[in-house]
């Protein structure tokens, strides 16, 4: 099997944890579901599913991607490794173990920081402390899990003579990868190279574990630290879809996988990643976490295979190479083909999105079908992209508390903006509500305010075409503030506990329509609905409405 091979390079996707710490990334468990499925038939070799001590949501949808997705045998291939992070206490150890123990090949991922900042200021613990504390809570994972990743963390800042102690130590106790992360992103590719090097030369044991490297891109370097890692003998890179992650990001999957792949001759290495599916997986993620890609974002990126100048696209013409190091299809990012129109049917449109990846009851298909005939009647042709979009959409809106039934505006140059909102609500009864405001989307934002009833500050709002054309689907992002004050409420701690500060969280809500205020009456109660989830500000979530469509 190609994980035995010297020149593999594992790759373990934290988007589900890491990436999903981002502010305002935060998916439903149903969408992280979504995600990790699309993750599995990305081809990643380990998912790290979340980090279960952190709430029972958290515990719960860690397990549910340990049981749905862990033991997915899709194709032939072997289900991913599916792991749960843990600090180094038995509490947290446990935690993880529980979530993924469901899954065929389940991990346990603990970490430990070994900086002196971090050991004397967060942890207040000696470095003997931290080397006892390390090799007692990587026995005790081990004595639950064969499978052990160990991170010493703040690796970047670390001492290295005392990281090939610590290392050595929890290979003793029985870790099977030691991963290295730079947690602040404070290295240059050439010190992290040589920090990766010095740990496979001078840590006892090192020969029967696997080295992994974890970057973040404070600098804008992780891909390339992770590079220099990869060349000086780390075998798993750790990294998220579209780079999102903690303050600047994570090393992007997109970027390590496409450098092994277009530099194959500089680093002979190869991954298990079905490349073509890197463009599907991008934009469910954008969508799902309400995090644009930049435009001209590398690998996938609107403009990442555009060619504007007059001298690129005469080249272009003669020759594709002149001005291309990859095709955009290998990546999957042609998705511009007609495939579907106002007279296809029903069963053409199912084909169509089983072979993107969706599966769906005939009750939820009559529901896309529907929403693809109204949008067939305003748009000539429909791309995947289109479908992309519509499905993402309808798989938000399937699951939330309140949906929008129906919209009315008016608006224009004379006269006040008004919009009436209809929704159903969580109870199936129906609320509507009329308000003005200075544009057509203050005023259906208004008017759906007055429904949910749910302070919060708009941040974002941002409006993309999916496809080109005046007809293209619009695709609606917006991020929303809500200000937790009541510290009994479930939304954990509404204070921080060194500064009495209210805290304030940051949410996600996509939208998609031929409409685009339509398209964001949507994602502002996508917004909404996170809110009131995440808060526990209703009760009596209806758990059924989570399961509507799902991607295979
Ligand atoms: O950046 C970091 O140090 C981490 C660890 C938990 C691996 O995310
Ligand atoms: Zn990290």
């Amino acid at each position: 099997m190609a994980i035995h091979d010297p020149n593999y390079v594992r790759i373990f996707d934290t988007t589900l944890r890491d990436g999903e710490q981002s502010p305002g990334a935060t998916m439903t468990s149903a969408e992280k579901i979504e995600v990790a499925r699309a993750l599995a038939r990305l081809g990643v070799d380990v998912m790290e599913a979340g980090f279960p001590a952190a709430s029972p949501d958290d515990f719960e949808a860690v397990r549910r991607v340990a049981q749905e997705v862990g033991n997915l045998q899709d194709e032939g291939r072997e289900p991913p490794i599916i792991c749960g992070l843990a600090r180094a206490t038995d509490k947290d150890i446990q935690a993880a173990w529980n979530a993924v123990k469901v899954a065929k090949h389940p991990r346990i991922h603990t970490f430990l920081a070994t900086s002196p900042i971090h050991m004397q200021y967060k942890l207040r613990m000696d470095p003997e402390e931290v080397v006892e504390r390390v090799a007692n809570m990587v026995a005790f994972a081990r004595s639950l899990c064969e499978d052990v990743e160990f991170s010493p963390e703040d690796a970047g800042r670390s001492d290295p003579e005392f990281l090939y102690v610590v290392l050595g130590e929890a290979i003793k106790a029985g870790a099977t990868t030691l991963n290295i992360p730079d947690t602040v992103g404070y290295t240059t590719p050439d010190e992290f190279g040589k920090l990766i090097a010095g740990i496979k030369a001078n840590t006892p044991g090192i020969e029967n574990a696997i080295i992994s490297v974890h970057c973040h891109n404070d600098l804008g370097l992780a891909t390339a630290n992770t590079l220099a890692g990869i060349a000086a003998g780390a075998r798993q890179a750790e990294v998220t879809i579209n780079g999102i992650g903690e303050r600047a990001g994570n090393t992007s999957l997109e970027e390590v996988v496409m450098s092994l792949y277009t530099r194959k001759p500089v680093f002979g290495l190869e991954t298990g990643i079905d490349t073509t599916q890197i463009m599907r997986v991008s934009r469910m993620v954008s969508n799902y976490t309400s995090i644009p890609v930049q435009p001209n974002k590398a690998i996938v990126g609107a403009n990442a295979f555009a060619h504007e100048a007059g001298i690129h696209q005469d080249g272009m013409l003669k020759h594709s190479q002149t001005y291309e190091i990859m095709r955009p299809e290998l990546v999957g990012a042609t998705q511009s083909r007609l495939v579907l129109g106002k007279h296809s049917g029903r069963a053409a449109l199912r084909q169509r999105l089983v072979e993107m990846g969706y599966q769906m009851t005939d009750e939820e298909i009559v529901r896309v079908f529907e929403r693809f005939k109204q949008l067939a009647d305003r748009k000539k042709t429909i791309t995947d992209a289109d479908l992309e979009a519509l499905m993402t959409d309808e798989m938000g809106q399937a699951r939330e508390l309140y949906t929008l039934d129906a919209l009315q505006v008016t608006c224009g140059s004379i006269g006040m903006p008004t919009a009436s909102a209809r929704l159903r609500g969580p109870d199936g009864q129906i609320h509507t509500h009329a308000a003005i405001g200075t544009g057509p989307v203050h005023a259906a934002f208004t008017a759906i305010d007055e429904i949910v009833g749910v302070p919060v500050t708009l941040l974002e709002f941002a409006v993309n075409a999916v496809t080109e054309g005046i007809d293209a689907l619009g695709e609606v992002t917006v991020r929303v503030r809500y200000i937790c004050e009541d510290d009994s409420a479930e939304c954990g701690d509404a204070v921080n506990p060194q500064s009495g500060a209210a805290i304030q969280r940051t949410y996600g809500g996509h939208g998609a329509d031929s409409d685009i205020i339509v398209a964001s009456a949507r994602a502002y109660l996508a917004a909404l609905n996170k809110v009131l989830i995440a808060n526990g500000l209703y009760d009596g979530i209806p758990e059924q409405s989570a399961e509507t469509v799902v991607a295979k």
